[in-house]
Parts: structure tokens; sequence; C-alpha cells
């Protein structure tokens, strides 16, 4: 049920005062009511003061509609106060979490998109849970999502890895060590290689024999992107995110000359240092790079054939691309390269990019360097959920899955509660917190309506005709009409293409709870009462799971 909705259709009655569509506001406090229309943009056109415009309405509207109950003017504003009991009623008898259809329509998200050179990081955190969570609002709302870890695994960092190996590593080490020892490999190298140009050489040459699948080399290639994939899909299935595709740069790279033979005949190329470009001056932005110097292809041109492949494999409605904000450049270059190609598709890419996320420095020792690497975040966060678990005071049937809840929730939340485009701390160690805006806040305010619901199994209550008016106290009525809400949020969600805007929601649901609460029991005596209470609880626990699962919190029955 749209509550503004039902405003709106009795200010249908007004004629004479123009379009009135976008004006209603929701009130802020309850002595306001609960939606006003405030009649100050409306002086000009009808030559009256605001007062005297707010008086005529709320003298002329005939309320023939039961779920408002009276309308006031005061100061400029005609305030709309809803007939509680009703809207309780007739909300909690008809609500159902709407599901929408978007006639099959097909959104590929190019999320995680991990390196495999190198250690997953806190970035691919932040960027996996929001891509994670971009994808579940998408089909929320109809759409079959394709979800696409376009991995890297092109260029000299495979070269150099596989020279690491060579110098000092063997298969029996990659074996049981895995990445820990291509990884180690790979940063010996580099520091090896700084001032030893026959290093460089050699690293140089090993990478062109991957590129040539060189029956010796390639092998040995395959085998370390085997490895490091295997460490990300282990890491991201923790998570709880999985991929659909891991179609990686390296398969493009191979569809250079195409690309490069379709931007000619569009007449697009020219040639700058021995590279192959597409001029973009007109659009105020540096040339596209096409072809290297020395023939090889480059990040914009391996994304160019990456798009028409995903467009002909996938026939995509919307393809959406996460990264970090600094890449912002390389992807309007390369659609616009794409538009300028006439490419069918050109118009549904978007970049969608989000700022910095980082732990406070020093906060997690890393086994693995000064960066903040993934595998190390996670055992932390891991640790610390098992000890707060370990430490209430009751006894929680099974433990081990709890902690794992709490741990995916603590990362998910802090990946997403702050508007995307933000730049944010990890703050690790309040994140644990029972009290305050965190993971486990919320996860535990669900388990505080499935415990009352749990109690009130033995309660015979059939028969019992339920009394909505215990529903007008202020905290009920606000979370009835919190529920209302919930579409309108996750389509703002949704159109900001910001799932901080449902953990925002979520949140205030949950104060809300907790302080009804501690202004009335649940569970007294007047079975009538306990039986609309219980029905918002009920209500309130759909919305809330519905919710979490679309930011990636998931529900625990008792913590
Ligand atoms: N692998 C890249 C990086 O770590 C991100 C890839 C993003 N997706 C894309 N289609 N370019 O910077």
């Amino acid at each position: 049920m749209n509550l503004k909705q039902e405003v709106y259709s009795v200010l249908e009655q007004l004629k004479d005062y123009g379009d009135l569509n976008g004006l209603l506001i929701e009130s802020i406090d309850e002595t306001k009511g609960d939606y006003c229309l405030p009649c100050f943009s409306l002086a000009k056109t009808l030559r009256k003061a605001p007062m005297i415009i707010a008086d005529e309405i709320a003298k002329s509207l005939n309320i023939d509609n039961s779920n408002i109950e009276k309308v006031e003017s005061v100061a400029g504003y005609v305030n709309f106060f809803l007939n509680k009991e009703n809207v309780s009623k007739n909300v909690l008898n008809n609500f159902v979490v709407p599901k929408h259809n978007s006639n099959d329509k097909v959104v590929c998200i190019d999320y995680c998109s991990v390196n495999l050179a190198k250690y997953m990081h806190i970035g691919h955190l932040k960027n996996s849970f929001l891509g994670e969570s971009l994808a579940r609002l998408f089909e929320h709302f109809g759409y079959k999502v394709v979800r696409i870890n376009y991995i890297g695994d092109y260029g000299t960092p495979y070269g150099k890895i596989i020279a690491g190996l060579q110098m000092w590593g063997t298969d029996e080490d990659v074996k049981t060590r895995g990445i820990d020892a291509l990884q180690e490999y790979y940063v010996k190298f580099c520091a090896a290689e700084a001032d030893d140009e026959n290093l460089q050489q050699l690293a140089r040459d090993l990478s062109k024999k991957i590129e040539d699948k060189d029956a010796e080399i390639y092998p040995i290639y395959q085998q370390i992107i085997e490895v490091a994939r295997k460490e990300a899909e282990r890491l991201l299935d923790i998570l709880g995110i999985h991929f659909d595709s891991w179609k990686g740069e390296a398969s493009y790279a191979e569809e250079l000359n195409d690309v490069v033979k379709m931007l000619d005949e569009k007449g697009l190329l020219s040639i700058s240092e021995g590279a192959t470009i597409v001029d973009l001056s007109k659009f105020d932005m540096p040339p596209c790079l096409v072809k290297r110097s020395d023939g090889a292809s480059i990040y914009a041109s391996r994304d160019i054939a990456a798009a028409i492949d995903r467009y002909n494999t996938y026939k995509f409605d919307k393809m959406l691309y996460l990264t970090a904000v600094e890449q912002k450049l390389h992807f309007a270059q390369f659609f616009k390269v794409l538009e300028l190609a006439d490419m069918p598709f050109s118009s549904s890419l978007e970049h969608i990019s989000y700022g910095r996320f980082s732990l406070p420095s020093g906060k997690i020792s890393s086994r693995h360097g000064k960066q903040a690497v993934l595998v190390d975040l996670i055992d932390y966060v891991l640790d610390k959920a098992k000890d707060v678990i370990k430490n209430r005071t009751f006894s929680i049937e099974k433990p081990e899955d709890v902690a794992m809840k709490v741990a995916k929730g603590v990362l998910s939340f802090n990946a997403i509660n702050i508007d995307r485009n933000k730049d944010a701390i990890f703050d690790i160690d309040r994140a644990f917190s029972f009290e305050g805006e965190t993971a486990p806040y919320m996860q535990y305010t669900y388990t505080r309506i499935m415990s009352i619901l749990r109690k009130a199994q033995g309660l015979e209550l059939d028969s019992v005709e339920p009394d909505y008016s215990c529903l007008n106290q202020t905290q009920a009525f606000e979370l009835i009409k919190s529920c209302c809400q919930l579409d309108n949020i996750l389509s703002l969600a949704i159109d900001k293409r910001d799932p901080s805007v449902v953990l925002k929601y979520c949140m205030e649901m949950c104060k809300t709870l907790n302080k009804y609460y501690t202004v009335c029991k649940i569970l007294d005596d007047n079975m009538a009462q306990v039986k609309a209470k219980l029905q918002l609880l009920t209500l309130v626990k759909d919305v809330l799971s519905t919710a979490f699962n679309l930011i990636c919190i998931e529900t625990v029955e008792e913590m």
C-alpha cells in the first residue's frame, strides 16, 4: 500500500490548484500529521498568501478515504493525518512484498574483476559486495542478472611469476603453498629485476611465450591461473558471492585484430608515435589507445572486445562495470569509442565507481606485507566474530554458523554502509558492537523478533479478533509506514545504484523496533492487542529479511 498515493488520491479533487504532484512531503513530527502539502510554491500562480491557500484547501477537501482521518491547515501547510487504525489493519492484512517483472531484461554486471597476479585486497571487498548487492536488487526487480568476474589474467605479471618460479620455485611448492608461493616469486622477482636488464628481458620473453601459447610455458601459465582463481573462488565463496562467467582479459587480447579491423572500417583510427589510437579530442578526452607500438593489445582494446562479446552472448539491456573511481576516464574513453563505432548497445554501458575504502593503518597485522589483504581481513573478522559469539551469556545452538553469519554481515555492512561515492574507513573494532550502527545490531534486532514469535507460538490466538488500535502508538505506526516504504526504497537504491540506501532503511527500522520494545510490552494480557502486535512483528520480519538479503546480510535466529 502506497500511503502517499492515498493522500494524492484525495488531492485529485482539487482542480483549480494546478499540478500538485511531487509536492507532498513526510511530516517531521507527529503533531503535524503524516504528510503535508506546503503551499508556498502555489502562492505565485494563485496570487494568494500560502496561509490562505492552505486554509482553503483544508476546508474544501472532502475526505472520502477511510485511510485518512483529518486535514489541518497550519501556517501555509496542509497537514494530513492518516487513520492509523484503518491503515494498520489494511496494511497488515494485505501487504505482500511486491514481485516485479522486467520482461526478461538482462543486466550484465562486471564486478570484483580481480587481477589474479596479486592478492585480493580490501578494495575487492567493497567492489564485490556492492556488485553482489546490485545484482540482487536487479534480480528483485525481475531482471536476469549475469555476474561477470573479468579476471586480470593477462600481461607481464605472469611472465614475472613464471620467471620467479623457474628461478626459485618448484611445482611441489606451488601445489602445497598455492597463491602464497606465487606471490612470493612475484615479489622477489620484481625486486630482482629492478636493476637487471636481463631479467626484464626474460619476463618479456616469457610473457610473449604465454601469448603465443608456447608448448612448454603456456601450461605453466594455465596452472598459475588455476591456482590463483581457485583461491579467489574460495574467498568469494566464503562471502557468499558466485559468478556466472570468469572470462578474463587474456581471451580478449586474442581478438585485437578484429577490434582494430572494425574500428578501421569505421574510419576511427590514427597512428600516434607508432601506437594505434582513436582521437577523442573533440570530446575533451585524451586519445583512446587501441594497440601498442609493439603490436600488443591494451586495457581499452580488450574491454572493447569484451563488450562486443558480451552483447553477442547475452544480448544485455544493461552492462554495468564496477571499479574504483580512478578508472573513470578509461570507461568514458572506450564507451565513447563504441558509440563512435555505432555499436547498438553503446548507450547501455554504464560505469559505476566508488570511493576509497581502507582500514585504519596498522589495524590488522598482515602475513602478506603492508597491504590489507582480503584473506587476512576475513580471518581477522571471523576470529573476532567467534569471540563475540563465544562470550554471549546464553548458549547458541550452532555457534559456528552464527559466527560465520556475523562475520559476513560485518564485512558486507562496512563495504556498503557509506554512500557509494564517499571515501570510507572500515572501523573494524566498533563493527562488532551490538549497539550503535553495526551489522550485529541489525542481526540481533532480527533475533529479538524471532524470539518473541517463538514465545508466542504457545498462545491460543486463532479465534481472537485483532485489536489494531494499539498500533496507533508512535513507533508501532512508524513501523507500519516503514514497511510500506520498502518498494520505494528499493527503487531509489537501484536508481542511484547505491545499496547504502537499503542499509540505512534497515537501520532506521531496527532502531524504531528497539525503541518500540522499550515503551511497549508485546506479549501482555490483552490477547486482541497481542494478536495485532504479532502481526506487525511478522510483517517487519518479512520486510527486514527481504531487505537484509539484498544487502548480503544474513538473518540469524538467535544470538
Ligand atoms: N582488473 C581490473 C583492475 O583490477 C578491473 C577490471 C574492471 N572491469 C573492466 N571491464 N575493465 O583494475
